[in-house]
């Protein structure tokens, strides 16, 4: 029996045997332990039959505790009734449209989508016989004509990168669901701390958990949650074939980072509304994308969905001058070039040179992405320290 240790076998027996089978509840750790064991054993066919039945712990690619971990409170972070946890953002967010898309249907895209999941649709999905059409889903009558009775799907993000665009996605929920269609929602700028899509009708969320909910900027890492356990169970049992599960490692370092997450994406989108405030105002910026700001044409509806947190992303537009920019960039104490987002320091990034440099100069004109657009996702440094920061190099590179 498991636990039972026997002197009477040789050393060569006993080194494997010693010490492997303490019990860990019995030492009710304040921390959760990490779980590598790739298999769990079972002390006879009853004991077998019974893990299976309760779901339990057998083999790491089903089931890991730290991922279990993660997965409940990934489920409780964004009030849904069931989660399932992934190696990447995209692992998760390619678990959610595959397996609810078949050949001959047809999806609903935002158009401005973190580029890889825009590839998902015409690189992945489209050689499967799945048709996408690209909206602007902040445009409902837009969302409405791309409709088609064969519609299974609208996808698209609360926060729109790099421009910051806010769709109502309780009424997405009313289009898709007139249409029995689902309505799958990327929510990882905003994170269940500061809104929760299932609440306003979202049938699934996807997260990138590699950015503010882990928010370390130290382990890739992804989620889908739902109030329909069906939905999540098709998409594990796919992950299942797939085996693109997260590692307990990611899930425990993640479930360690969402601790805390309320107290970092508040401060964080703090720090964006004081530094949009800032941008604004400064005559060296010709635009600011966030949605605190009075004058942006998704103040209305953020403040409906938001409430008073506006979130961690901002971007703005200076002056199409290399030299300058990189000035600015240079300038900065408090902010570094990253090419990720959500950590605990202020970092920005380049669209132009990064998530859209595949586009033509052209196409990323037309979404907004201008030459001079600039990405920040805020930190928690002290407020009036990052916005005299950041003023300071404005002021050194355009200034002079
Ligand atoms: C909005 C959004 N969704 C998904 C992803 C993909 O996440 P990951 O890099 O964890 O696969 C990213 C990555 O930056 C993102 O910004």
């Amino acid at each position: 029996m498991i636990g039972e240790f026997d002197n009477s076998f040789d050393f060569a027996t006993n080194i494997l045997e010693a010490g492997a089978y303490f019990r860990e509840p019995a030492t009710n750790p304040e921390a959760l332990p990490i779980h590598l064991s790739t298999a769990h054993n079972v002390n006879d066919l009853d004991d077998l039959q019974k893990r299976y039945d309760e779901s339990g712990f057998c083999y790491n690619r089903y089931r890991n505790p730290n991922r279990t971990a993660l997965n409940d409170l990934m489920t409780y972070i964004e009030n849904g009734k069931a989660s399932g946890s992934y190696n990447s953002g995209m692992a998760a967010i390619c678990a959610a449209i595959i397996s609810n898309t078949k050949a001959g249907d047809h999806v609903v895209s935002g158009d401005t989508l973190y580029g890889e999941s825009l590839e998902i649709f015409t690189k992945i999905v489209g050689k499967y016989g799945v048709e996408t059409t690209f909206v602007d889903i902040c445009d409902l009558d837009a969302v409405k004509a791309a409709m088609r009775p064969n519609t299974v799907m609208i996808y698209g993000e609360t926060v729109a990168n790099p421009v910051i665009a806010v769709p109502d996605i309780k009424a997405l929920s009313e289009i898709a669901h007139a249409n029995n269609a689902l309505l799958i929602i990327d929510n990882t700028f905003m994170t269940g701390a500061l809104f929760r899509p299932l609440d306003f009708g979202a049938d699934i969320v996807v997260s990138s958990l590699t950015k503010f909910a882990n928010g370390h900027s130290d382990s890739t890492a992804g989620a889908l949650t739902s109030n329909d356990p069906e939905l999540v169970k098709k998409a594990f049992d796919m992950q299942q074939l797939m085996g693109n599960q997260a590692s307990p490692f990611d899930s425990w370092l993640t479930s360690r980072g969402i601790r805390t997450l309320d107290l970092r994406v508040k401060k964080q989108s703090d720090n964006a509304c004081a530094l949009a405030k800032m941008f604004a105002e400064s005559p060296y910026v010709e635009a600011v994308y966030h949605p605190s700001l009075e004058s942006n044409p998704y103040h209305e509806i953020a403040t409906k969905q938001f409430g008073k947190y506006y979130g961690p992303m901002l971007s703005v537009v200076l002056p199409e001058d290399r030299e300058k920019m990189n000035k600015f960039m240079r300038s900065m104490k408090l902010c570094h070039y990253a090419m990720t987002l959500g950590g605990y320091r202020t970092t920005m990034s380049y669209p132009p040179m990064s998530s859209h440099s595949d586009l033509t100069r052209e196409e990323r004109y037309a979404m907004g992405i201008t030459d001079g657009l600039l990405r920040f996702s805020c930190g928690i440094e002290d407020t009036d320290d990052l916005v005299a920061d950041m003023k300071r190099a404005l002021e050194e590179a355009y200034g002079a």
